[in-house]
């Protein structure tokens, strides 16, 4: 980085340096960049330099120059003027965002951005760029979405033109950026689509047989339905998936008197993300005392989401009687995903 900084400016010319966020993948460098230029002043907010200082004590922190800044405060940098906006818990509570007035980019930090890995820059020239933002979004911000809103209505105020979004992770959007402001509203908001999911695992195929027949009810009620397995599918997009459907089943087979242990570190995991009215339904396939559906319904007890229909037990394999049971949930799963 330093090398390519040198390609363009001596560093130790560098006056200011603006640091919009603590956390190492925004601020590991700067040890290394103050050491180059050890005369640039630091624009953070308060709870920016007290995150740098507690990172950074070691590498000399607390004798570098810093300024702390509030939304609406600028910096003129020549023939251009930056001005900074507080991102409070967007997604830290140091988290600042940062407009360059005469050129109207907002460099946003991490919301807007995606987990990608690609050498174009823009966002019209990668496939699917929105998808990779709501899956960013599922899980990084989910948590967040009141804060979303009430940012996006400041910024609104702010009135600011903004003609190209650069966030810290992925590429930058330039092609119509209102169309990633809009998904956020719209992601905060909670809107749902009339999609059911049904998320299990398995250790003998039981478990299996239950959501497969679950999900046969739902396609037979003419809903949309996602099956995920939690050891062979990729936890983030079910995030995504999670956040866009309306109703939601888990199944767990029987461990040691409990849930599986996926189960457990996925519902540890989704507690976290509070989504917003969802509906939700337990199966499972248990030996002899059970436990996985008390232990799953314990662990979303005190949460927002509604428990819908009466949990399904099925002991060791399921039989034809007990698929059909799953068949029905499933077509019942649907209609509440519609109504
Ligand atoms: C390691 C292990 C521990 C188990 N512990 C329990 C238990 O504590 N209580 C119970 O009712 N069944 C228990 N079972 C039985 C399973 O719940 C049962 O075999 C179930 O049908 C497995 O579902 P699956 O085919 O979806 O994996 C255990 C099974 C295994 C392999």
């Amino acid at each position: 980085m330093i090398e390519r900084i040198s390609r363009i400016v001596d560093p130790s010319k560098i006056d200011y340096i603006v640091a919009n966020h603590v956390e190492m993948d925004h601020s590991s460098a700067l040890p290394r960049v103050l050491e180059v230029a050890p005369n640039a002043k630091i624009f953070a907010t308060e709870r920016g330099k007290t995150g740098l200082n507690e990172y950074y004590a070691e590498s000399g922190c607390s004798g570098w120059n810093f300024e702390t800044v509030k939304t609406g405060d600028e910096l003129k940098i020549g023939k251009r003027t930056l001005m900074f906006i507080e991102a409070v818990m967007l997604h830290w509570p140091d988290s600042m965002q940062t407009y360059l007035k005469e050129d109207n980019i907002l460099f946003s930090n991490d919301a807007f951005g995606q987990h990608i890995a690609t050498s174009k820059r823009f966002d019209d020239q990668v496939e699917d760029v929105m998808e990779d933002a709501a899956i960013y979004f599922a899980n990084i911000l989910t948590p967040f979405s009141s804060r979303i809103l009430k940012h996006l209505e400041t910024v609104g105020k702010l009135g600011l033109q903004i003609d190209m979004i650069a966030p810290s992770h992925g590429v930058i959007w330039r092609n119509d950026p209102q169309r990633i402001i809009d998904a956020y509203a719209k992601w905060a908001s909670g809107a749902s689509e009339q999609k059911v999911l049904v998320i299990y695992d398995s250790m003998w195929g039981s478990t299996e047989m239950m959501a497969k027949a679950i999900a046969e009810g739902v396609r037979a009620s003419g809903t949309e339905v996602v099956l995920f397995h939690l050891r062979k599918n990729d936890w983030s997009m079910l995030i995504k998936e999670l956040m866009e459907c309306r109703v939601f089943a888990l199944g767990s087979p029987t461990m040691h008197n409990g849930m599986f242990f996926t189960m457990g570190g996925f519902l540890t995991y989704l507690k976290g993300l509070r989504p917003k009215d969802k509906k939700v339904s337990f199966f499972g396939s248990y030996g002899w005392g059970g436990g996985a559906i008390r232990q799953m319904e314990e662990a979303l007890k005190n949460t927002k989401m509604e428990f819908v229909e009466e949990p399904l037990k099925v002991k060791f394999r399921p039989e034809r009687q007990d698929l059909e049971g799953c068949r029905q949930l499933g077509i019942k799963l649907g209609e509440i995903a519609r109504s």
